[in-house]
């Protein structure tokens, strides 16, 4: 990658949404701690902040965003709610709790947390969320922890899904999942990005590129989701990581590299399994 080439970091959600590749994780983080860890990422040059209601930290995260002093047009803040709001016009009570909460009076990302199959009401929450983007509350839309037959549902009623939020690291790839998306158009984000501190940093797949290109092995991780074209929430509240975490641009890993990395993959589902555990 040439030095005078500045790399996009950022990729196009919607038509006119622009999402930063990089956002601040927040759970399990709360209260002081996580409304100080917020106003520090974004006064490291943190643009995307991602949390949700079952975190309980909405309103500390609302205060860190006040309190880094950031024009909110400036930042991407994306949110979730729970599967009790899984009806059209719930939806609506869902987002006015969160920005009530976040102290903001629109969204950029709004989520659908968990399917919840057994309750069988998601393809009526995207459709709330859809009246919520032509209401002109949220600026995009999109799912988390969706497997391909709960997104063939809503596809099924005629929406396209624009993003899906799911484990993914490189012990926990979930080819199949992963391709899907590709051949649905569905952008990635990729939420515990670095494995809750995996074993993986240690591998040479990774410490051998980190040695090479003079970079952290969280950085390569964190490189290797981009150059596989997915968003990447890592949650760090240390400022050293937080800075290293989003210093993951204009450099590159070569393929040979990232099919090394893609090599540690176990085949081992996510932790949470999305057909039963719900919130
Ligand atoms: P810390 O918060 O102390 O920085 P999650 O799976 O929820 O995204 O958790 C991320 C885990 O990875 C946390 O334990 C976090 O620890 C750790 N972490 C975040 N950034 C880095 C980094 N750059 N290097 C090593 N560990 C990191």
């Amino acid at each position: 990658m040439s030095a005078t080439t500045e790399e996009r970091t950022t990729a196009e959600l919607m038509p006119g949404v622009q999402i930063p590749l990089i956002g601040l994780g927040t759970w399990p983080m709360m209260g002081e701690n996580a409304a100080a860890a917020v106003s520090q990422a974004i006064t490291n040059g943190y643009r995307h902040i991602d949390t949700a209601e079952n975190y309980a930290n909405e309103t500390a995260v609302g205060e860190g965003i006040r309190r880094s002093g950031i024009e909110r047009r400036q930042l991407f803040l994306a949110t979730k709610f729970n599967t009790q709001w899984h009806s059209r016009s719930r939806v609506r009570e869902a987002f006015d709790n969160s920005t009530r909460r976040l102290g903001v009076d629109y969204l950029d990302l709004f989520l659908v947390h968990w399917p919840n199959p057994a309750q069988g009401q998601f393809v009526e929450a995207c459709e709330g969320l859809q009246q919520l983007m032509e209401d002109g509350c949220i600026r995009a839309w999109g799912v988390s922890n969706f497997k391909p037959a709960h997104l063939q549902r809503v596809q099924a009623a005629g929406i396209p899904v624009p993003l899906n939020q799911i484990q993914v690291d490189p012990e926990h790839g979930q080819p199949e999942q992963l391709a899907y998306h590709r051949e649905h158009g569905i952008l990635t984000a990729a939420y515990s990005p670095l494995g809750r501190n995996g074993g993986f940093l240690s591998h040479p797949a990774i410490t051998g590129p980190a040695t090479d290109l003079g970079k952290t092995p969280a950085q390569i991780v964190l490189r290797w989701h981009i150059q596989h074209g997915r968003a990447a929430i890592p949650k760090s509240a240390n400022k050293q990581r937080q800075r290293e975490n989003l210093d993951v641009f204009n450099f590159a890993l070569t393929q040979p590299q990232i099919t090394a990395i893609n090599a540690l993959e176990t085949g081992t589902p996510p932790r949470l399994d999305s057909d039963t555990y719900f919130h």
